[in-house]
């Protein structure tokens, strides 16, 4: 808390120095409501172009735009107080080289307020991260399986089993050394994440990435149950909200059929015809 009874809301520096301490809580959120909910238990909130595959149902990540990353943004921005926010940049919007980049992020912070910004990739993107990031614009880097190359890998496999390891380490070693403030770790396994995680002087969040990263992300939709169009391994479903609602949407669709909804404290009216002895006629 500040001296004004605010919470303080956590800075890209703030995360860098959690290094090797508790583990970093991290969660996506899309809408304001969603932000509401994860901002007192989480450390960083990450607007994900994930958003397109859980919101707006498209196959992949691809079709994302910087457009629908600025509304979610704007709307998780309105919920959040402690959390730093980190909004992803989507496919097509800054692989051109750093200017691009620059622009995309530089709209992206303007108009969402948001404080740091997520890329996927490695040495590749090592010139624009350090470009970014000598520019005030703090980068959490993105590397193993990073899904806007979904199609270059040929699926959502584990990235960086035996010799392939190698090149995931240099990505991370990679954008370390360019600045980025944190990196995220997906789906590669353990000795892999254990050995950059001990390698790196910033922290790694692992997604299918075991535990010995400095912290974890999963999107709030797998974790609470509420997106059932993939099941990762890696995903631990601490709800089934989607069944719940399932249930509650089916029996208010019977008490509909059956005019037991709306029933006496749901009608206006000092004796409606309807409700008459307290029941709905
Ligand atoms: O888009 C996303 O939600 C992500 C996280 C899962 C790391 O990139």
């Amino acid at each position: 808390m500040s001296a004004t009874g605010q919470a303080k809301t956590l800075t890209p520096p703030d995360i860098a120095t959690r290094k090797g301490k508790t583990p970093l809580v991290c969660l996506t959120a899309y809408t304001t409501p969603v932000a509401r909910l994860v901002d007192p238990h989480c450390d960083v909130v990450l607007v994900g172009d994930s958003v397109g595959m859980v919101l707006h149902g498209l196959p992949s990540t691809l079709g994302v735009t910087l457009d629908m990353m600025v509304m979610h943004g704007q709307a998780v921005r309105r919920g959040l107080e402690r959390a730093l926010m980190v909004v992803d940049m989507p496919f097509g919007s800054y692989e051109e080289g750093p200017d691009q980049a620059f622009r995309s992020a530089a709209r992206v912070m303007a108009e969402t307020g948001c404080a740091a910004v997520k890329l996927e990739g490695g040495e590749a993107m090592a010139e624009t991260i350090r470009f970014l990031a000598g520019r005030g614009i703090p980068v959490m880097a993105h590397v193993g399986l990073t899904p806007q190359a979904v199609n270059a890998f040929g699926g959502y496999r584990v990235q960086g089993r035996g010799e392939d390891g190698e090149r995931i380490r240099r990505d991370a070693l990679a954008v370390a050394e360019v600045g980025a403030f944190a990196v995220v770790l997906e789906k590669v396994p353990e000795p892999l994440a254990r050995r950059i995680t001990a390698e790196l002087a910033i922290p790694t969040i692992g997604i299918g990435a075991s535990p010995a990263c400095d912290g974890q992300i999963l999107v709030v939709d797998d974790m609470l149950g509420l997106f059932g169009d993939f099941r990762p391994k890696f995903v631990k479903r601490y709800a089934e909200l989607g069944e719940t609602a399932s249930v509650a949407i089916g029996t208010y669709a019977q008490e509909v059929r059956e005019r037991r909804f709306p029933a006496a404290e749901h009608v206006f009216g000092d004796a409606p015809e309807s409700v008459k002895g307290g029941q709905a006629a």
